[in-house]
């Protein structure tokens, strides 16, 4: 068994080392895997070495998911990269290891992340928790529509009325992120590029935005890419909608990211989207005890003692009281209880409301009675369903 240490990368020297792995890994080259790198905050790429070399890493990001209205604390994962000769030996659950034990010391209650293969991430705690979808919008099948409201450029002083509106409408997606300096400048800076800010403003300010970019891929016509798409009711729609399709001259389409239902699937005027899941996201309960109080839940009197497995991080493995009254959870013991068995995986995947007890049950990964699913069922239930719009 190799002998892997992980620490924080604490000089340039770890990072100029980790991004020719990271290069090799994602197929990219070594200047852009290290100004990637270099976007990270201080502090916030862990790097896995054998005798003072090292031989992979990943980035941490903190940050919140919205569940149940309430934003959980957070770590994203990205980049995990082993290099190539250094691989099957553990280094990358060593480093998950390490980062979790960190992020729980943090305060960081959940980690989720895009996996490349689900069973490292699954031998980590992790579990599919919701989708991640591309909608299309094929532009010159759109009206020109019209604008209710002021188009308007989004500067700088218009950054802070665009966080408020992502934030007061992301919390009632659950899996929205509670968004970070991390990924508010991959939105802003998409593909290490500055995206344009667009606003529909009206009498009381923004009512919703767009940050844009365009792109002309090979062998495909222009198209125009959204790194973030928010509105706040129909008129905010319909005046981005409109902004839209006045690219319809050279662009062919306009792609966005989000949930697999929204209002705005409402708001078009005919059959020009197409939605597809271009990813499944993987979630983790770092710290179950935390996690599991720390979100909020329907307005529902139950009391369930939840017996949890972690193989990778057995100090969660134990018993879970929870009782819940009026959407807020207690840790308290109950001689009524009802009770439910799972592993710290499938727990993820119902926290997140993307499985029902049920399927939990009929995968094998859920031992509980009708009742306990029935309170299951109604504590964990998301709508609309689980998704990130962003992508880390
Ligand atoms: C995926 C990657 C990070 C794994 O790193 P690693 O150090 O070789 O992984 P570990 O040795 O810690 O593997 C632990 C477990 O993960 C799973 N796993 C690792 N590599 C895998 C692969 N290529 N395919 C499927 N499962 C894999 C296995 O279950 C393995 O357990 P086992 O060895 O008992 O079978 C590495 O192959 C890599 O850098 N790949 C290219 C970049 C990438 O895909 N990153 C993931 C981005 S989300």
């Amino acid at each position: 068994m190799l002998q892997v240490e992980t620490r924080i990368a604490a000089d340039p020297a770890d990072l100029e080392a980790l991004a020719p792995i990271q290069a090799w890994a994602f197929g990219t080259n070594t200047a852009r895997a290290l100004a990637r790198l270099n976007n990270a905050a201080a502090g916030t790429v862990r790097v896995a070495c054998v005798g003072g070399v090292v031989l992979g890493g990943l980035i941490e990001i903190p940050m919140g998911q919205w569940f149940g209205g309430q934003s959980v604390p957070m770590l994203g994962i990205a980049g995990v990269a082993i290099a190539a000769e250094a691989r099957a030996q553990g280094l990358a659950l060593a480093l998950l290891r390490d980062a979790l034990r960190s992020a729980r010391a943090r305060g960081l209650w959940l980690s989720t992340l895009y996996p490349a293969t689900y069973s490292l991430y699954r031998k980590a705690g992790y579990e599919l928790a919701g989708s991640h979808c591309r909608v299309t919008l094929q532009l010159r099948q759109l009206p020109r529509g019209v604008r209710p409201l002021n188009i308007e450029s989004l500067g700088p002083a218009g950054d802070a009325a665009a966080e408020a509106l992502y934030r007061e409408l992301s919390r009632q997606r659950p899996g929205y992120l509670d968004r970070g300096d991390y990924v508010w400048d991959r939105v802003r800076n998409p593909q290490l590029e500055a995206a344009r800010g667009v606003a529909a403003v009206g009498a009381q300010g923004i009512e919703g935005y767009v940050y844009a970019r365009v792109s002309t891929p090979p062998n495909r016509a222009m198209e125009v890419v959204l790194s973030d798409f928010v509105s706040a009711g129909p008129r905010a729609f319909q005046t981005l909608l409109a902004f839209l399709a006045d690219h319809s001259t050279t662009a062919e389409r306009v792609i966005w990211y989000g949930g697999l239902s929204d209002a705005r699937l409402l708001g078009l005027p005919e059959r020009v989207a197409q939605v597809a899941v271009e990813d499944y996201w993987m979630l983790r309960l770092v710290d179950v005890k935390r996690a599991l109080l720390a979100r909020a839940y329907p307005e529902a009197d139950v009391a369930i003692e939840l017996s949890v497995e972690d193989a990778f991080l057995p100090e969660n493995t134990g018993q879970y009281p929870l009782r819940v009254r009026a959407g807020v959870a207690h840790y308290e013991a109950y001689a009524g209880s009802l009770r439910a068995r799972l592993s710290v995986g499938a727990l993820a995947a119902l926290y997140s409301g993307f499985m029902s007890p049920r399927e939990l049950q009929l995968a094998g990964q859920l031992d509980a009675d009708a009742s306990a699913q029935r309170a299951l069922a109604l504590l964990f239930a998301a709508s609309p369903a689980p998704a990130l719009a962003d992508y880390f």
